[in-house]
């Protein structure tokens, strides 16, 4: 038993889709949870930026005597999770693999799709490891920029005409494609995923990285679960307020737990 906390990170709101998948399968599990809001979007900065943006969320969370560490961003886990691990004595655990894991298990026809941040699929993190796995797969990806700001801004309704125009721009290459399997690369995307859904149609599996990161947080052998009731702490880099207001929608259910702005020098 390790009543340590576990830490999870995003940019911003997103990775509060992998923190309502860890309350329901490890409902006993403390979190502490950053949302670097102060500099969402992740996924349109370089490689340095975005490493130097985690290497200081880590060091946030590591002041909690955290056991793990659940980056639950696709942009920090493919451009920075294979540099940094061994920087830190605790485990981390990225969406890459556990996605991946996913898709392959789902896949019949071996034809998967993946859409992401601009620096996710410029990293090719997801087919790297596709390819490592199924080293025969078809794999199509497209990068989707202004997902995140349309999420962040509220607009996810399917029928939004903004959010499906973008939807059915960034989405036809993949479509036309034949995937039988999407990897929703980016943890903001499962907030939109009864548009994407819509638009490929119910016969394609969409993959949803937070769920799977938190399934293999659930197995890993790595981390001694905790025994006791779940308590929740958030903290935010700026916009405490707006924060409060969307968490829901990204949580499924009501925020429970205090948000508190980060006392990070910045
Ligand atoms: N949720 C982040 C991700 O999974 C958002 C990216 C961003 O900040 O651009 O990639």
């Amino acid at each position: 038993m390790d009543n340590r906390p576990i830490g999870v990170f995003d940019s911003g709101l997103g990775g509060l889709t992998a923190v309502s998948e860890i309350m329901k399968i490890l409902p006993d599990e403390e979190i502490v949870y950053f949302g670097d809001t102060a500099r969402v979007p992740y996924g349109t900065r370089g490689t340095d930026t975005i490493m130097r943006y985690v290497r200081e969320d880590i060091d946030f969370l590591k002041s909690f005597d955290i056991k793990a560490v659940v980056m639950a961003c696709g942009t920090a886990s493919s451009v920075s999770l294979p540099f940094i691990q061994d920087e830190y004595d605790i485990p981390i655990i990225g969406v890459v693999r556990p996605a991946v894991e996913a898709a392959i298990r789902a896949t019949n026809n071996e034809k998967i799709g993946i859409i992401g941040t601009s620096a996710t699929i410029k990293s090719r993190s997801y087919e790297r490891e596709i390819l490592k796995k199924l080293p025969g797969s078809e794999i199509q990806t497209a990068a989707c920029p202004l997902f995140v700001p349309l999420v962040e801004n509220g607009r996810t309704d399917p029928d939004d005409i903004v959010l499906y125009t973008m939807v059915e721009e960034y989405l036809t290459p993949i479509k036309k494609s034949g995937v039988d399997t999407l990897i929703m690369g980016c943890t903001h995307y499962p907030i939109i995923e009864r548009a994407i859904a819509k638009f490929m149609g119910d016969e394609v599996a969409l993959i949803n990285p937070g769920r799977e990161a938190a399934k293999f947080l659930k197995e890993s052998e790595n981390t001694e679960k905790r025994v006791g009731k779940g308590k929740y702490s958030f903290f935010v880099s700026d916009d405490r307020e707006g924060f409060i207001a969307n968490a829901s929608k990204f949580l499924g259910g009501r925020l429970s737990g205090e948000v508190s702005l980060a006392p990070m020098e910045r």
